[in-house]
């Protein structure tokens, strides 16, 4: 067995919630079943366009998560005093871009503009006492640019490994991983992996060097979706009729 941590994202719950502006399907309830169901920690993604997760989640989700908050988030002024206020555990930066379905690429840190933007975010977070990861494509240059400018950890981005469709490039993907991986350990900083993660594609990665976090999202709503639709009609069918 190994010791890695997995951090389940609620975003996907949030997303349904916005679908028909309800009040349900409620974030903050999913996280407290996936922490009673033993993940490690919650990670949510607070977007400038609040398109899933809003102010409010993460301001009940501070109170309530008794694992690890994890808040996703652009290097914005907006988003780096929401974070110094509210004081999650950790701090993933994101790029953002409004048009995309989900984050879909890692942070560009050969922009020398965006550098210096991060470097001055993490020195303010830090003194906040929140850590800082950042969520990067794997590329070694990439990796050593994080720890030049002071994060805590990093996220290597999976997107293009889990989207692979044969094993060539499976195998090229997983060495980028595996180059990274070893990148980081030789830096000194921790390792986080994620994003397409499924119940198969997982294994794939679970040998990286010093692999210590995986952030997993929908592929485990998906599943709770189909798992949990059984009780859900019978429960239904109970308030209609009184029983099946
Ligand atoms: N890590 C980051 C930085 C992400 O933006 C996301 C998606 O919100 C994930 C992990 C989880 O990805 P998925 O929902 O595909 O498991």
């Amino acid at each position: 067995m190994n010791n890695i941590r997995l951090h389940v994202n609620v975003d996907h719950i949030a997303t349904l919630r916005s679908q028909r502006g309800t009040k349900y399907p409620d974030p903050v309830a999913a996280a407290s079943i996936c922490e009673l169901s033993g993940a490690d920690g919650i990670t949510v993604h607070l977007r400038e366009d609040r398109r899933h997760i809003i102010d409010r989640d993460v301001e009940i989700l501070r109170k309530t998560i008794s694992t690890v908050m994890n808040l996703e988030m652009a290097v914005t002024d907006e988003m780096v005093g929401i974070a110094c206020s509210l004081g999650p555990d950790i701090v993933t930066l994101v790029p953002e871009k409004r048009e995309e379905k989900t984050t879909e690429g890692g942070l560009d840190l050969r922009d020398s503009k965006l550098m210096d933007k991060i470097s001055s975010a993490i020195e303010k977070m830090r003194k906040n006492g929140i850590k800082v990861s950042l969520f990067i494509d794997p590329d070694v240059d990439i990796v050593e640019i994080s720890q030049k400018i002071g994060a805590d950890m990093i996220e290597l981005h999976t997107g293009d490994y889990t989207l692979s469709e044969n094993s060539d490039e499976i195998r090229k993907q997983l060495l980028r991983l595996e180059n990274s991986a070893f990148a980081a350990s030789e830096c000194g900083i921790e390792l986080a992996a994620g994003h397409g993660l499924d119940y198969t594609n997982v294994k794939g990665i679970l040998h990286l060097l010093n692999l210590k976090e995986l952030n997993i999202g929908h592929s485990i709503i998906s599943r709770a979706a189909l798992s949990g639709l059984e009780k859900a009609v019978r429960d239904m069918i109970f308030q209609i009729r009184g029983g099946i």
